[in-house]
């Protein structure tokens, strides 16, 4: 995978040169610390006895990539989280 630091122009999530994102950093640990919360809080699984070789990871072209078919996983509590 490319780095995001600005010189490489097909991957720039937080824009690159002169007018590049000055909260990069926050914002990359306050996603880590989201995701972290979301899996350490939860169990996941997939709906309905889904198996995970089921699942289409395909994407679709746009500014973005998102995937082509939305991705649904049910959580069941883990632990009493403090958030
Ligand atoms: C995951 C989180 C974030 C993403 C993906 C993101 C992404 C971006 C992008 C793409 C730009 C435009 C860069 C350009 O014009 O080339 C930008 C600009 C900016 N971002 Fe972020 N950002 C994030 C978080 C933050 C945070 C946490 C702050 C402040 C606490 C922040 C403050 C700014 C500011 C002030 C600018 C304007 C910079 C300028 O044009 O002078 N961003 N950001």
């Amino acid at each position: 995978m490319p780095d995001f630091m600005g010189t490489n122009f097909e991957f720039i999530p937080f824009g690159a040169g002169r007018r590049s994102c000055p909260g990069m950093q926050l914002g990359l640990y306050s996603m880590e610390v989201a995701v972290a919360n979301i899996i350490h809080c939860f169990s996941w699984q997939l709906p309905d006895g889904m198996k995970p070789s089921e699942l289409d990871m395909s994407d679709v072209m746009g500014l973005t990539a998102p995937r082509a078919t939305r991705l649904i996983a049910v959580p069941t509590t883990r632990l009493i989280c403090p958030l």
